[in-house]
């Protein structure tokens, strides 16, 4: 996990502020005395073992790689259980040499629903907030970003994403373990800023909406997905409890809602570029994610509610541009 040749790319420019901070974010958000399974994660990535790439496949739903001299059997079960030691796999799909990772999300689906709604990201330098292991990362990458980096506070997610990394060698796409809080203000460094599931995780939601805000340069695109609810303007649910047995879910706005915010703080040209409820067939368990999923979070006897009798699962894409462009 170096990170040496980003400090260096950075020392000058728009992003030199954030270099000078980022050695200390990048301890503590690695810090083993922080995070008690990190060493055990660190021995999976030692572990994997040195093939040779002839094709990487960014561009397509199976992320990945395929190796110059295919892998027997043998050697496809060897590395399918080294990188079962990463579980739980969340954002996918990915196929290394044979290997196909089935995430607990068909992550491809979220990105086919807003590929041909955001600007061209050809030649753009792309921030994706809470970013997962990178999936999207890679998608980014592979429509032509020049440079992509995510940003997600879980370590394993990290673990991830350099254990994807030793293959698919993309010098260009960068995961940093930190928060979006901890992003300095008013970077105003990206072209397009993603922040897809995050919203209704923040108490704040309009303060999240201002930092990604924040770090876009004048005119640059945010593509926002998020949970919302049906309704019309004014629309919001603040879940009582918990929400999908998630404990951390504070705001659930309608569209017509979330347009109203992102209006009232600047941005130009918002629309929603796709809605739909979330499935089963996109969020489910897996081998690769054995805990519960979707299918246990919805109400036994009414697959349109909540197992609390909030309405069920339901995401928009949303694409905005940030003022003074
Ligand atoms: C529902 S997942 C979404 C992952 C991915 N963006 C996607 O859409 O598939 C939410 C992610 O936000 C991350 N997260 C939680 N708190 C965060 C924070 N303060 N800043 C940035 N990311 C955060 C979590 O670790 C998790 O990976």
């Amino acid at each position: 996990m170096d990170y040496q040749p980003l400090l260096e790319r950075w020392r000058e420019g728009d992003l030199a502020r954030w270099a000078e901070v980022l050695p200390a974010q990048l301890e503590a958000g690695l810090s083993a005395a922080r995070h008690g399974d990190l060493p055990r994660w660190l021995t999976v990535l030692d572990a994997l073992p040195d093939i040779e790439v002839s094709t990487i496949h960014l561009d397509r739903a199976r992320v990945g790689a395929d190796a110059a001299h295919p892998l027997d059997t043998a050697a496809q079960d060897a590395l399918r259980s080294t990188l079962m030691g990463l579980h739980p796999w969340r954002k996918g799909p990915f196929e290394l040499f044979g290997v196909h990772i089935d995430t607990e999300w068909r992550s491809d689906w979220k990105w086919d629903r807003l590929a041909a709604d955001i600007a061209p990201l050809a030649g753009r330098r792309v921030l994706d907030v809470g970013c997962g292991n990178g999936y999207h990362c890679w998608r980014m990458r592979g429509a032509g970003a020049a440079e992509v980096i995510g940003i997600d506070p879980t370590p394993l997610f990290a673990v991830q994403f350099w254990a994807l990394q030793k293959y698919l060698q993309q010098p260009q796409v960068w995961l940093l373990p930190v928060g979006v809080e901890q992003v300095p203000e008013k970077l105003q460094a990206f072209d397009t800023v993603f922040s897809m599931g995050v919203l209704y995780h923040r108490r704040s939601p309009l303060d999240h909406l201002l930092a990604l805000r924040d770090c876009l340069r004048p005119g640059g695109e945010l593509v926002l997905e998020t949970l919302v609810i049906e309704g019309g303007p004014g629309a919001t649910l603040v879940p009582e409890g918990r929400y999908a047995r998630m404990g951390n879910v504070w705001f659930l706005p309608s569209c017509p809602t979330l347009l109203g915010w992102l209006a009232k703080l600047g941005f130009t040209d918002a629309k929603v570029v796709a809605e739909a409820a979330t499935t089963t067939d996109e969020q489910r368990a897996t081998p690769w994610m054995t805990f519960h999923s979707l299918a246990n979070f919805l109400h036994p006897d009414d697959p349109r509610l909540t197992v609390e009798g909030y309405p069920a699962p339901r995401r928009a894409v949303i694409v905005a541009n940030a003022p003074g462009g």
